[in-house]
């Protein structure tokens, strides 16, 4: 065989195997909701109605709106009386919300303390002082976007601007923004002796970032307190690599508390309920762990 065959063969093998790894990073992006927020994705959606209008054939992505996939009535209310006056560009954010009716509704009539880490546009914090009146809720956030998505090039500007205008919309007085990283924030709230009966970590999708703020916001955790992870199956668009998706972390730190908490559930978000272990002695000098 010539030699000119080999390198030709060499070549289509090498072009073979960056389509695939193009092909898998394109798959991961796609599937990322910021991505079904980007405006030209929003535009292609927005421009819809005027095309079919004409004769022409509906894009094949189409996305429905989050309100249409609504069939939960409490969301559906809250996304007519709060996101539909607001600004926000993610609509996605709250999906989980039903899942949450278990143990918000526990929180009814209490002052509740709940801490977000996380808040982006303000969506989850707004659906927090909308659904519980007498709650108070601590934000923490750099509103410099999470590096995922500055990675990507997503607009991330304006964030915090939008963050207040929204949480204006239903009761900014009971809300406390901590514009800061959350490992220097969550320090500050533990030296203050605060603690909450809800903690939702929502702020970076890294593996180290996020058991950072799993470590912290769990001795913020008021006993019976529940913690909500999203974003738990999540695949980062920035690759494979363990570093870059929160489950590693989430599991490792369940690892370590498991014996000290009740997994609510596991799917798209980890969300545990902490119990107290009372230490006793078990009369050989060692100590045993029996629940109250
Ligand atoms: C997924 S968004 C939060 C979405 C919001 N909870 C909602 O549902 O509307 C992640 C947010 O975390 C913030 N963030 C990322 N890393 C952070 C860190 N180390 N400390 C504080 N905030 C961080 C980003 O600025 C971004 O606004």
């Amino acid at each position: 065989m010539p030699d000119d065959f080999y390198v030709v063969v060499g070549e289509n093998r090498r072009l073979l195997r960056e389509v695939k790894e193009l092909r898998a990073r394109v798959t991961a992006l796609e599937s990322s909701r910021w991505w079904r927020v980007h405006p030209r994705f929003l535009l292609r959606r927005l421009s819809k109605p005027a095309a079919a209008s004409e004769g022409a054939v509906a894009a094949p992505e189409a996305v429905p709106t989050a309100a249409a996939q609504d069939d939960d009535p409490l969301l559906a209310r809250f996304r007519r009386e709060v996101v539909a006056r607001g600004s926000f560009r993610d609509e996605q954010s709250v999906a989980n919300a039903r899942t949450w009716e278990q143990f918000l509704q526990q929180l009814e009539g209490r002052e509740a303390r709940i801490l977000e880490i996380g808040s982006f546009e303000g969506m989850s914090a707004c659906y927090f002082l909308w659904r519980l009146p007498d709650a108070h809720v601590t934000c923490v956030d750099t509103f410099a976007g999470a590096s995922s998505f500055v990675a990507r090039g997503d607009d991330v500007s304006g964030l915090e601007a939008a963050f207040d205008q929204n949480v204006g919309l239903v009761d900014a007085s009971r809300v406390r923004k901590i514009a800061a990283d959350s490992a220097h924030a969550l320090l500050e709230l533990l030296d203050e002796g605060q603690r909450f009966d809800l903690v939702f970590v929502d702020g970076s999708d890294l593996a180290l970032d996020v058991m950072v703020d799993a470590c912290l916001s769990w001795q913020l955790l008021a006993p019976g307190g529940v913690m909500i992870f999203d974003n738990y199956i999540w695949r980062s668009p920035l690759g494979e690599d363990p570093l870059f998706q929160p489950k590693p972390a989430v599991d490792a730190f369940l690892g370590l508390v498991g014996r000290n908490c009740q997994v609510i559930t596991m799917s798209k978000e980890a969300i545990v309920q902490r119990v107290e272990l009372a230490a006793q002695s078990n009369g050989d000098g060692a100590l045993a762990e029996t629940a109250p």
